[in-house]
């Protein structure tokens, strides 16, 4: 890491109501004009919910055979493009340039934008979402570690600090509850938008392959799913240099790695007692009305 330029930290504000870094709104007219096509497949999440596992699972449905080269050598986050991002300062090229050049049928496009901020053409499209929800109190943990390792994000502060931070909501993408609450809700009259959860994922990979399966019409040989399950196994995506997010330079692995755990419970060795009291009586608050159930073990 010694050799990596660490950027200054990021001052967070409030923009359209929600937490935001410049990094995610200099680029807002590109990102709001979007031009989404029918084939598109947008993968939404709430930061640390499991979006470059369900984005591996649907490169490799997509492109593991046809494109397996690519698989070696270019890093996942330039095969699917992060909408909203620009990250100028680096040189890389914007979310939506990214998004715009992709050559490859169908474009998967990742986002963490809360529902109401998805640029209107992917409704208008049609396009088909893959929503992927995780449990806030592993959600939370993992967020705070990321926040800890990447310069890019808002400094997190300690535990404490940064677990009443996410309790109002103030984190970069807005609260937790709004977000995996309002993207349910749209489920309710948006057909072409499938809603997982981490935990299911975690439970029985295969299951929720098959499931992605037959929400996009894909189908596979059971060998064939069975090479993916494995292969987008944590200790397996984990070693992929491709996938671990090694080669972002604003990234202090020495902090913590970005495939951290991978657990579902992990939340159990940071909350205390009475933080976890706290976070319970607020998260009944945030969704009392919500139908959106969530499992914190499995
Ligand atoms: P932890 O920090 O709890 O380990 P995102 O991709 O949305 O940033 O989410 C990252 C989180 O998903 C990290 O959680 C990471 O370890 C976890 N994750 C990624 N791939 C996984 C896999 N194959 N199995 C289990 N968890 C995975």
């Amino acid at each position: 890491m010694s050799s990596k330029k660490l950027p200054c930290r990021p001052e967070m504000f409030d923009f359209e109501g929600i937490s935001m870094t410049h990094f995610f709104t200099e680029n807002w007219e590109k990102v709001r004009n979007f031009q989404s096509r029918p084939d598109d497949i947008l993968i939404a999440t709430y930061p640390k919910a499991g979006t470059t596992w369900v984005s591996y699972i649907l490169d490799l449905l997509y492109f593991g055979n046809e494109d397996p080269e690519c698989q070696t050598s270019k890093p996942i986050y330039m095969r699917i493009p992060f909408l909203e991002s620009c990250f100028q300062e680096f040189s890389t090229v914007a979310g939506t340039e990214m998004a715009d050049s992709l050559t490859t049928t169908p474009r998967l496009i990742k986002t963490h934008l809360p529902v109401q901020l998805v640029p209107k053409s992917f409704w208008d499209q049609n396009s088909r979402i893959v929503y992927v929800a995780r449990n806030a109190k592993d959600n939370a943990v993992s967020y705070f570690h990321f926040d800890r390792m990447n310069m890019v994000q808002p400094e997190p502060g300690d535990w404490n600090h940064f677990l009443e931070k996410f309790m109002k909501g103030k984190n970069v993408f807005g609260p937790w509850y709004d977000h995996v609450s309002g993207w349910w809700e749209k489920k309710q009259t948006y057909s072409n938008l499938l809603y997982l959860f981490y935990e299911d994922l975690v439970e029985d990979t295969g299951r929720e392959v098959e499931r992605l399966c037959s929400f996009l019409g894909l189908s596979i040989s059971i060998e064939e799913r069975e090479k993916i399950t494995k292969g987008v196994q944590f200790d397996t995506m984990k070693q992929n240099k491709m996938i671990n997010h090694v080669t972002i330079p604003f990234m202090d692995f020495k902090i913590s790695p970005f495939m951290r755990k991978g657990k579902v419970g992990d939340w159990k060795g940071h909350f205390t007692v009475a933080q976890n009291e706290q976070f319970d009586e607020v998260y009944k608050q945030k969704m009392k009305n919500t139908t959106l159930k969530f499992r914190t073990e499995i």
